[in-house]
């Protein structure tokens, strides 16, 4: 692509202008976009770069350990792993209410982040991978002048206490143009066009209390639904599919016995900037096959239901 490779060029030399001989500590999500930022940024000035991985444990299935070894093994790139489940989790133990839970999230994230940057010895930038929209996003992710739907989580959540001066590579380019400079920067394609995922994770797809066992349930059942949509061919269709545990049992039979288990919501939207969305028409034998799996290999779970709401008026994660 070659804006993109004329942008890699360009971005190169204005890192390496505005960082000099610097210190720079990227938080890594995960996602597609600090990950973009972080190689972007080693290319430009090697290993002056630390990332900072803070895992909280609420990641789809094997997403970590896909993070980690991209980056330590593929790119080799200076990475710290906080394994920091165990705080993430205990605290959102028996806590239901979701502003509550993202901002929970959102300061055992800078605590960790802030330990973990203290450890090392502190750095000059603190590097994000802010987009184009994220810029304008406290705009656009509110009601009105003073109504937050949600408060948002990511790792560009960091305060200005950190001191830091921040680099931000990305702040021009869209979600579509991110996806185009990673692959220019041998990202692999199905790293790159991975779905959006929300910063505070699972967490906001168990409504009600998160617990391990939750969490447990609801990233195998997840990994089936995707498993199932890449199978059908649509995962490049959908933007954004994904499965919440819902806090309700009902009654099933499984044999010639009776259960009494756990809903799981489906959901799949098409968006263009995940501002609006419309529910995803899938047919109903796909939504069947998908069912049945989950139901049959994920204990926890007999009941499956589809979300046919779109964004107005519902949103697109249900917390
Ligand atoms: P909603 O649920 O508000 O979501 O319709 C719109 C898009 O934003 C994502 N989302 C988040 N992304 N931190 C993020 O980085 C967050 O706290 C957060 N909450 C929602 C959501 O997955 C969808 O793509």
């Amino acid at each position: 692509d070659w804006t993109m490779a004329h942008f890699r060029t360009d971005a190169i030399a204005r890192i390496r202008a505005q960082v000099g001989s610097g210190r720079v500590i990227c938080g890594l999500s995960g996602g597609v976009d600090s990950s973009v930022a972080a190689v972007l940024i080693h290319e430009a000035i090697g290993d002056q770069l630390t990332c900072i991985f803070v895992d909280h444990g609420l990641m789809r299935k094997g997403e970590a350990k896909e993070v980690v070894s991209l980056f330590r093994g593929h790119y080799n790139i200076p990475l710290v792993h906080v394994d920091a489940a165990d705080t993430f989790i205990d605290a959102l133990e028996g806590e239901s209410d979701p502003e509550v839970k993202r901002k929970t999230i959102g300061r055992l994230f800078i605590e960790v982040f802030e330990a973990e940057a203290t450890k090392l010895g502190g750095a000059d930038f603190l590097a994000q991978g802010t987009l184009y929209p994220d810029v304008i996003e406290s705009v656009s992710f509110t009601g009105g002048p003073s109504v937050t739907i949600k408060s948002h989580h990511n790792v560009g959540g960091l305060p200005e206490r950190m001191k830091m001066k921040l680099v931000e590579p990305l702040r021009e380019l869209f979600k579509d143009e991110v996806r185009a400079l990673g692959r220019e920067l041998g990202l692999p394609d199905a790293f790159v066009g991975r779905h959006p995922f929300p910063g505070p994770g699972l967490a906001i797809r168990c409504p009600g209390g998160v617990t391990r066992d939750k969490l447990k349930i609801l990233r195998e059942a997840d990994a089936i639904y995707l498993d199932e949509i890449r199978k059908a061919g649509l995962y490049d269709a959908i933007w954004q599919a994904f499965s919440v545990l819902l806090p309700v049992q009902t009654v099933g039979v499984m044999g010639d016995g009776r259960t009494y288990e756990y809903v799981l919501a489906l959901r799949a939207v098409t968006s263009v900037d995940g501002m609006t969305a419309d529910f995803y028409h899938f047919d109903m034998e796909f939504l069947g096959r998908a069912a049945t799996r989950i139901i049959n290999e994920v204990k926890g779970v007999n009941r499956v239901v589809y979300d046919v709401t779109s964004k107005p008026p519902g949103t697109i994660e249900w917390e």
